[in-house]
């Protein structure tokens, strides 16, 4: 019954935990996730940064076993839209997970699956957030450090990505007068197709 991974140690300033496997998201990673096209295509063309990383902890697998994973996103921008993670449901859409922040400051954006209704929760140092099973989720970084959170999961829970790859969330934190807001996705693009319009219009 007792085994070897009953402890671990992590570090929450570099995203490590000691002889764990680490996955990395650059930004080429995360084409179609972020709103703004073009913005991704300039911030591409500048470079390949790494977005996010994600250490993971299987200690078994299996009913009523967990793993965990912690986060590390950037600081940053794609246009106007915080660096992010892709998101995803998990393939086993019964599973509900928590995330406990870290350091740094952020949102989580869940979204129902059936509904598409959505909310996005603060996530920091000091707050635990509960995803519900049936529930997309995605975590921003908002601050100008780097936001980090351990996420605990049941072992079974998998990741759905293509669901969300194929329609996206259907909102985005945005910066806005230097301060993070929640737009609907299709607003947000309407705005900005009418705003480029007035100003083709100005310019004729
Ligand atoms: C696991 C979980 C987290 C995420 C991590 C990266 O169920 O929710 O460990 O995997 O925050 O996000 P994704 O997986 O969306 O790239
Ligand atoms: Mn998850």
């Amino acid at each position: 019954m007792i085994h070897t991974e009953l402890l671990s140690f992590f570090d929450q300033n570099t995203g490590v935990i000691k002889g764990r496997p680490t996955v990395e998201r650059r930004l080429s990673d995360l084409r179609s996730s972020f709103v703004d096209e073009n913005a991704y295509e300039t911030a591409l063309n500048a470079g390949d940064p790494i977005i996010y990383t994600v250490a993971s902890v299987e200690p078994a697998t299996g009913p009523g076993q967990l793993h965990y994973g912690l986060g590390i996103i950037m600081p940053g921008k794609v246009g106007d839209e915080y660096y992010l993670t892709k998101g995803h449901l998990h393939a086993w859409r019964e599973a509900a997970e928590l995330y406990f922040g870290l350091s740094g400051q952020g949102f989580m954006l869940l979204e129902d699956e059936h509904s598409g209704q959505s909310i996005a929760i603060p996530l920091a140092p000091g707050s635990a957030v509960y995803v519900p099973a049936h529930a997309a989720h995605r975590t921003i970084n908002t601050g100008t450090v780097p936001l980090s959170y351990l996420g605990v999961y049941p072992s079974e829970a998998g990741h759905d990505y293509g669901a969300i790859a194929n329609r996206n969330f259907g909102s985005v934190v945005i910066e806005h007068e230097g301060k993070p807001v929640v737009v609907d996705r299709r607003q947000y693009l309407n705005d900005r197709t009418a705003a480029s319009n007035t100003e083709t219009a100005e310019k004729n």
